[in-house]
C-alpha cells in the first residue's frame, strides 16, 4: 500500500501519514471554502488551464526585494523565514543554472519569482507553538494561492503556489490517498511551472537542509508509484541534471546524495 503521496518539502521523505477524520481535518475542511484550486472547473476558467496562456504580456513580476518583504510579512518567527525563504533561494539558484545550461527559451524572471515565491503557505502551517504541521504539509500550496491572491498577485505567479507538489498530484492521488486537498489535478503545465516544480526536487528543508541527487529523488519517489517516476524522469529530460556542486546560497549543506 502506497504512502500518502509527500513533498520534498519540510521533512522530506518522512511526512506522516495524513490523520484520518477528526478535529483536524474538519478544521481543514473548514479552508475548502475559501481554497478552490486554480486547476478545478470554475466560471470563466472551466476548463482548469492558465487563464491567457498564464502569462499576460506585460504582467508585473515582483522582484527579489519585494518577494523577500512578502516571506518578511507572513513568516512567524525568523528561524521559519530563514528556512523558507533560504530554501527558496537555492530553488532559484538550481533553476537559474537550468536555464543557462539549456533553456534559454523560458522566462527567468517568471521562473525567479516562482521559485522564489513557490513556498510562501508553509508560514501558515506553523502553529501557535511555533511548531509546523508536518502532517498538513501537503496544503502548503494552496495556503500559498491563498496568500498570494490576497495580495493581489495575478493567477500566473498563484499556481506556482498550488501546483509544484511532488511531481504533480492528481484527482487520483488525491483520492486514492485521502489527501487533505480539494479533488483536483494540480500539475505544472508550462515550462516555467514545471522547471519550478522540477527545481524544487532538488532541496529538502529537512533539519539539516539538504539537497538530493537526481537519482537519489527518483529512488524516494518510487514509493508512490512507478507513474511518479515517469512523470520525475520526463522532468530530467526536459531540463537536465543540475550540478549541485556549484555554489549555493547561505543556508544550504551540500549532501549529494
Ligand atoms: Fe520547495
Amino acid at each position: 500500500m502506497r504512502a500518502a503521496f509527500h513533498d520534498t518539502g519540510a521533512t522530506a521523505g518522512a511526512l506522516p501519514p495524513f490523520p484520518g477524520l477528526g478535529g483536524g481535518q474538519r478544521r481543514i475542511l473548514r479552508f475548502f471554502g475559501r481554497l478552490v484550486p486554480r486547476s478545478a472547473p470554475r466560471p470563466g476558467n472551466r476548463t482548469g488551464t492558465p487563464i491567457g496562456g498564464c502569462y499576460a504580456p506585460g504582467m508585473r513580476i515582483p522582484g527579489p526585494g519585494e518577494i523577500r518583504a512578502l516571506h518578511e510579512k507572513y513568516a512567524p518567527t525568523a528561524e521559519a523565514f530563514a528556512l523558507v525563504h533560504t530554501h527558496c533561494e537555492i530553488v532559484w539558484s538550481i533553476a537559474e543554472q537550468l536555464i543557462s545550461a539549456s533553456r534559454p527559451d523560458v522566462d527567468a524572471e517568471l521562473v525567479r519569482a516562482g521559485c522564489l515565491l513557490h513556498d510562501i503557505g508553509v508560514y501558515r502551517l506553523y502553529g501557535d507553538d511555533g511548531r509546523l504541521d508536518h502532517g498538513n504539509y501537503i496544503r502548503h500550496g494552496l495556503l500559498g494561492q491563498e496568500i498570494l491572491e490576497e495580495e493581489g498577485f495575478p493567477e500566473a505567479l498563484c499556481r506556482f503556489c498550488s501546483h509544484h507538489t511532488g511531481v504533480g498530484v492528481t484527482t487520483d492521488d488525491v483520492l486514492r490517498q485521502g489527501l487533505p486537498l480539494p479533488p483536483a489535478d494540480y500539475l505544472a503545465e508550462t515550462a516555467e511551472e514545471r522547471l519550478v516544480m522540477y527545481a524544487d526536487k532538488f532541496h529538502s528543508k529537512s533539519r539539516p537542509s539538504a539537497f538530493l541527487s537526481p537519482d537519489a529523488y527518483a529512488a524516494q519517489v518510487r514509493r508512490f508509484g512507478e507513474d511518479k517516476v515517469t512523470a520525475f524522469q520526463a522532468l530530467r529530460a526536459e531540463f537536465g541534471d543540475p550540478d549541485l556542486t556549484r555554489p549555493v546560497p547561505d543556508g544550504g549543506v551540500s549532501a549529494r546524495a
